[in-house]
């Protein structure tokens, strides 16, 4: 996501330095500290994964206005981070730069800028749940309540407590939509050298998932945030999500059903080697049951 810039994590020099050093001296690193590919996805086809929703404002300088993803997760409730959320307001003019009704969720599109799918508004502010306990990215995850319910679309399934071995490291899932596909080095995160490419056609990639323990060990020396209990790790140096895809799923797909294990959340740019991206863990507990409150599931 680009244009609010009220969730990104704030990096110090000295956390880069230390990012630095530490992607490099890790093993197998090399010299090379990302891969030329952000996103190393692909073009989805036309109409592959409806349930995936594009948060678009008039406001946002991008294709067709897009700054988050989401997921649809009944006829009437889009789930999306809470860091995407935030950055709506209850008025045209206040301390949140969108205004919510300024907002549109789109689901059943493919193509940005196109007329694929179904546009819905939000009624009234107080349809955008935010997770109560959302801080410093742990519990990113907001449930936008539609004004009218969408049709021929099948929603995703939430992963249940049961299956946490859909997150076992290493299990290959996928990740999806319409985020930056130009690589974001450290350097870049660091300084917004990067330059931005939206897409027009949602991308997929898929990603191993990776060990909470990784995970925490490198960004936990950045004093990053990576909490295991509520978040899932995935990626590797050249396979990523990026900005513009938080508030979209990870998830898996089996038979033609689709199973949602994370909500896109942040990472240290974009494909950087031993900086997965993290994911809102959608069956940690307390994440799930506040979606399926919101969300009336
Ligand atoms: N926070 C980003 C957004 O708002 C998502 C970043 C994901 N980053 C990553 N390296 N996987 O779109």
């Amino acid at each position: 996501m680009r244009v609010p810039l009220s969730g990104r994590l704030a990096v110090s020099l000295a956390a880069l330095l230390a990012a630095l050093v530490l992607a490099l001296a890790a093993p197998g690193a090399g010299a090379e500290v990302y891969e030329p590919q952000v996103v190393g996805g692909e073009g989805v086809p036309s109409g592959k994964y409806p349930f995936i929703a594009s948060i678009q404002s008039s406001r946002v300088d991008t294709p067709s206005g897009h700054f988050c993803g989401g997921t649809l997760i009944d006829r009437d409730s889009v789930l999306t981070a809470a860091h995407c959320a935030e950055v709506i307001g209850a008025r045209p003019s206040g301390s949140a730069p969108l205004y919510y009704r300024d907002v549109r969720v789109v689901v059943g599109r493919t193509l940005l800028r196109s007329d694929q799918g179904q546009v819905r508004r939000i009624e009234s502010f107080s349809d955008i749940r935010i997770h109560p306990g959302y801080r410093n990215f742990a519990f990113d995850a907001a449930v936008i309540n539609l004004d009218r319910p969408v049709g021929g679309i099948r929603p995703v399934r939430l992963a249940t407590a049961r299956q946490d071995f859909l997150e076992r490291p290493g299990r290959m899932v996928t990740a999806a939509g319409w985020g930056n596909t130009v690589p974001q080095s450290l350097v870049d995160a660091f300084f917004g050298t990067g330059g931005l490419q939206i897409p027009n056609r949602m991308q997929e990639v898929s990603v191993p998932v990776v060990s909470d323990r990784l995970a925490q060990q490198t960004y936990g020396a950045l004093d990053w945030p990576y909490v295991p209990r509520l978040m899932v790790a995935a990626g590797r140096s050249d396979l990523d999500t990026c900005q513009g895809d938080s508030g979209g799923p990870l998830f898996e797909s089996t038979g033609g059903w689709y199973t949602q294990i994370g909500i896109t959340s942040f990472g240290l740019g974009c494909g950087v080697l031993n900086y997965p991206g993290v994911y809102a863990e959608v069956n940690a507990p307390k994440i799930r049951s506040f979606i399926v409150r919101a969300a009336g599931l």
